[in-house]
């Protein structure tokens, strides 16, 4: 067992400074908080729809929300025998009435539709629920966001510092965020960890040592076996684990991460210096040092919302894999880089190149029947170099179809299965950059990405 010095009182302080909102950003958000709840009245009122009732809920409503984030979540909860149809209607009806006092409004769909709008400069969401009995009921996802809520609500109260350190100490580590593209730990996921702990430092000590399998079940009521890396039973329903999301990758990055702030509790672990975009020059010596191959296959980015798009990039990041591996190229890693415009699946290979001849390995010689099919179907073809016996089976080298890796992918990634949106795009037209060639991709978050890739 290690043990850890403390974490310096004035290193967290340094943090709170930076991340904790002040009492003008704390008035200000309230505000308009308040203001929001009157215009969904307002509005349903208008509307004719009385037995709505307004909840906020989310980071904003519980004070554990890092300063300069600016995201309200407004939930207009409906009486739970509501049909979905007049939910979705209704709900909708009465979110654009509200709307006409935003600057900017997007309808969103997550199980249900909701409204995404910036209304002084905030970035709110107003979704319909259905107001259940209790969080496992629910009829839709989000209704067990309000049940999130009451229980946070009174446990976290003098935690929220604790909360705040945590949400950004987790960012620092790349891993705060439960949406698709990042699968690491959510908002909710963070305080409940601090409620358990009890402290972000109690709560970086006991992660130091979590290994896959961790379990959390606060209410002691948990139903269901998980077979995720962590599972926090959520408090508010016993059949949900919290992280679901949560890869073994992040969770695992968050180990390491904690690992080796306390051997050195130092700032940077809240606020990493980001990377420097890579030149051309340095890419080149880089490549020169590596000697590996580096293929990047480019395509338009398809025009869908974050989480849509990169589980069908993760997917298509599989799919390469698998078809270059398919045929005898060794992988060293792959990756994933979307921008405004274009997208990137990167490969990274021992090489790119293989030679003419290809081993192929028949059955043994006292298999009669097949041998002989075998060896019938080789000998005397033009395209087979020659053949022998080894370990009593049949051996011929024969032409290899594909010698690089690049026509490999140019011929077959669109024969390889891909999701909908991402195989719309890449039909369209993609192009597999090799080495040197992929100094063509000037976009300086590209650059970033390929600073870490190298
Ligand atoms: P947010 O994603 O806005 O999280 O979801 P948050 O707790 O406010 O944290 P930050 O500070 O903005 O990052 C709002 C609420 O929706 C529910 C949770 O109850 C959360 O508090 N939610 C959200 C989930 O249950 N699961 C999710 O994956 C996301
Ligand atoms: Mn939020």
């Amino acid at each position: 067992m290690e043990t850890y010095t403390s974490i310096p009182e004035d290193l967290k302080l340094a943090v709170l400074e930076k991340i904790k909102p002040t009492e003008a950003e704390r008035k200000k958000l309230t505000a308009v908080q308040e203001e929001l709840a009157s215009e969904v009245k307002a509005a349903a009122d208008k509307l004719h729809v009385p037995d709505i009732c307004v909840k906020m809920v989310g980071s904003a409503a519980r004070g554990t929300w890092l300063s300069g984030t600016h995201d309200i979540d407004v939930f207009i909860s409906f009486p739970e025998e509501t049909p979905r149809k007049d939910l979705e209607k209704k709900g909708m009806e009465i979110a654009r009435e509200v709307a006409k006092y935003a600057e900017y409004a997007e309808d969103r769909h997550a199980e249900h539709p909701y409204l995404n709008i910036i209304y002084k400069g905030f970035d709110v969401d107003l979704v319909p629920c259905f107001r259940v009995a209790s969080a496992c009921q629910l009829k839709s996802a989000v209704d067990r966001t309000p049940f999130h809520n009451e229980f946070v609500k009174t446990r976290i109260e003098g935690r929220e510092e604790d909360v705040l350190l945590m949400k950004q100490f987790m960012r620092g580590g790349g891993v705060y965020g439960s949406e698709l593209k990042t699968q690491g730990f959510s908002g909710y996921l963070t305080e409940l960890l601090i409620i358990y702990y009890g402290s972000f430092e109690k709560t970086v000590k006991a992660a130091s040592s979590w290994k896959p399998g961790q379990k959390i079940d606060i209410m002691q009521h948990s139903e269901l076996e998980h077979t995720e890396p962590l599972v926090i039973v959520d408090p508010t329903d016993p059949r949900r684990n919290v992280a679901a999301a949560l890869s073994l990758d992040k969770f695992c990055m968050f180990i390491d991460h904690c690992r080796e702030f306390l051997k050195s509790p130092e700032l940077k672990f809240f606020f990493p210096s980001r990377p420097l975009p890579v030149e051309d020059k340095e890419f080149l010596e880089i490549l020169e040092s590596r000697k590996s191959s580096q293929l990047a296959i480019v395509f338009e980015t398809p025009d869908v919302v974050d989480d849509v798009l990169y589980p069908q990039l993760y997917k298509m990041e599989q799919a390469a894999a698998s078809l270059i591996t398919e045929y005898d190229f060794s992988l060293i890693k792959t990756g994933v880089w979307s921008g405004k415009t274009e997208t990137v699946v990167m490969l990274e290979l021992i090489s790119a190149a293989l030679p003419n001849v290809k081993k192929r390995i028949g059955p043994p010689v006292w298999v009669r029947e097949h041998a002989q099919k075998f060896k019938g179907k080789y000998e005397g073809d033009e395209n087979v170099f020659g053949g022998y016996i080894e370990n009593g089976k049949y051996i011929f080298e024969v032409q290899r179809k594909y010698t690089t890796a690049k026509g490999l992918l140019e011929d077959r990634l669109l024969n390889s299965s891909l999701g909908k949106q991402v195989h719309q795009s890449v039909s369209k037209g993609f192009e597999v950059l090799e080495d040197a060639e992929i100094c063509r991709l000037k976009d300086q978050d590209f650059r970033v990405f390929l600073r870490k890739w190298v």
